[in-house]
């Protein structure tokens, strides 16, 4: 299907659009699923110098489009490309001109207006785009994460975008939410009867999630500094992928079902306080290391402060969400930069079979384990204990089970296009709804409120290494292992 919009993306020229939006648009547009009558304004405090081709072939040199890239296809694909010149402050001719640029014959040709601007400049945008009637019913608005520095920012923004935008028309991204493996997750688990009878604390011993890089801050040094990887990553990232595992069947695959029950999860997550932050949330700083046989700087050089810096560039947390279904059972989070390699992982480890008539129980029949991983590349794998032909001494080997979820690659689209293609067809199932970002706030909050008042730095940890020891014992002292130190390597490789 092809989908034919209008889609204005304010800093259109900053880093998001560059590196995610631009080379996810040009694969859509390359596959089909984005029509050449489409129209894509980008907008910019400066404009462009000379014409939007050669501008495009520059972005795709520093971030290449997962398709084949040709002459005629960047030709056209620059021809549905606007560059246009304003300022997000106050209105005037800049923003008359792109209202009359927008006006479109068609009214129920879909308008995206994609914020992919710092938030301190959401108000102002949403208040001109009232202004100048570019908040009509064909149009949505996109939020790019972070939505606020704390709860209080938050609800002021959505407070104020709530001003101009209606909650149907409003898209908060997080576009983990967009990636194939969690789709695959969601259809597993509510359309198998094995699964979902298997889910719960009576068969689930614990659940990992996650999220490691091994780059660091990327050209984003004056965001990162003070925000950290709490806000960063688990405030959204995370606490999505915990609540998508954990949250009870929705009624149906739509989106106000879907956002419910993800909500009673993030309500129903146990609040630390005091010293069980202490206890169960590890934060740390990479130093100096070395990243691939090459020295790399730690976090202070990188960003060049005079002085020490608390932000923390890795956390490790055990989390428990208080319902019947997982009643004690721990969600261990992780995620930091300049960690040894990069992937995204949900780990699902059931308990420990009772009792086994093979020999070896005990030391080498491993529990089972559900593996869904989202990056590098989407794959789901179960593993589990076969007999073992090839040894006499070894009766049982673990051996895994790889479903084949990657279907026709032509067909597949990146997180970021699929999200832009469901923003443009009114479709909020795999967006956040306000209420989410509040609630996630609220229990982040208090972590980083503790953090806060204390005068305890965060714990160092080499570039290059797993994080801090503490991350580490974290999983010990309850007798378990993060997932690739028991494994010695990830799934699938
Ligand atoms: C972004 C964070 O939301 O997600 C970045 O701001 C992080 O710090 C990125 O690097 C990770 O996304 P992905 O899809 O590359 O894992």
């Amino acid at each position: 299907m092809q989908d034919v919009f209008d889609l204005v993306i304010f800093g259109g020229g900053g880093d998001l659009s560059r590196r995610k939006l631009l080379p996810a648009l040009f694969s859509g547009f390359v596959a089909g699923r984005v029509s050449k009558d489409s129209r894509i304004f980008l907008t910019s405090r400066k404009g462009l110098e000379g014409s939007t081709e050669p501008w495009l072939k520059d972005v795709f040199k520093e971030t290449p489009p997962a398709c084949d890239m040709d002459a005629k296809s960047l030709k056209d694909f620059a021809g549905m490309v606007h560059v246009v010149e304003l300022g997000l402050v106050e209105g005037g001719a800049d923003w008359e001109a792109l209202k009359g640029a927008l006006a479109a014959d068609d009214e129920n040709r879909p308008l995206v207006h994609f914020l992919a601007i710092p938030p301190s400049l959401f108000t102002s945008t949403c208040e001109l785009l009232g202004a100048y009637g570019l908040n009509n019913d064909r149009a949505r608005v996109v939020l790019e994460k972070p939505l606020g520095h704390d709860l209080a920012t938050a609800q002021a923004i959505n407070a104020d975008v709530g001003r101009f935008f209606k909650e149907s028309q409003t898209f908060r991204i997080d576009h983990y939410l967009g990636k194939e493996a969690v789709q695959n997750l969601l259809a597993l688990r509510f359309s198998n009867i094995l699964f979902e009878e298997l889910w719960s604390g009576r068969t689930i011993d614990h659940i990992q999630i996650t999220i490691a890089e091994n780059q660091g801050l990327q050209g984003r040094k004056g965001f990162y500094e003070g925000t950290g990887a709490m806000r960063d990553m688990v405030q959204n990232h995370l606490l999505q992928l915990l609540c998508l595992v954990a949250m009870e069947p929705p009624a149906r695959l739509e989106a106000d079902s879907i956002r419910e029950e993800k909500l009673k999860v993030l309500k129903s997550l146990k609040p630390l306080e005091g010293a069980e932050i202490d206890r169960n949330v590890v934060r740390g700083q990479y130093q100096a290391g070395a990243m691939f046989g090459e020295a790399v700087k730690g976090y202070a050089d990188d960003l060049e402060l005079d002085s020490p810096s608390n932000t923390e560039t890795f956390v490790a947390l055990k989390a428990h969400i208080e319902n019947w279904r997982w009643a004690g059972v721990p969600f261990y989070l992780r995620t930091g930069k300049r960690l040894p390699d990069r992937f995204a992982e949900i780990v699902i480890q059931f308990k420990q079979i009772p009792h086994s008539p093979h020999p070896g129980w005990g030391t080498n029949i491993n529990p089972n384990r559900f593996i869904i991983r989202m990056q590098p590349e989407d794959h789901l794998a179960l593993r589990m204990m076969v007999k073992n032909h090839s040894s006499a001494d070894e009766k049982l080997k673990e051996v895994e089970m790889n479903l084949d979820v990657a279907g026709d690659d032509a067909l597949r689209i990146g997180p970021y296009l699929r999200l832009i293609l469901d923003a443009v067809r009114g479709d909020q199932s795999l967006f956040v709804h306000r209420d989410e970002v509040e609630h996630a706030w609220r229990w982040v909050d208090r972590i980083i409120g503790h953090w806060e008042t204390s005068s305890e730095p965060p714990e160092s940890y080499q570039a290059g290494t797993w994080g801090p020891y503490e991350a580490h014992d974290l999983m010990t002292r309850d007798r378990r292992e993060w997932f690739h130190e028991t494994s010695g390597k990830r799934s699938g490789k």
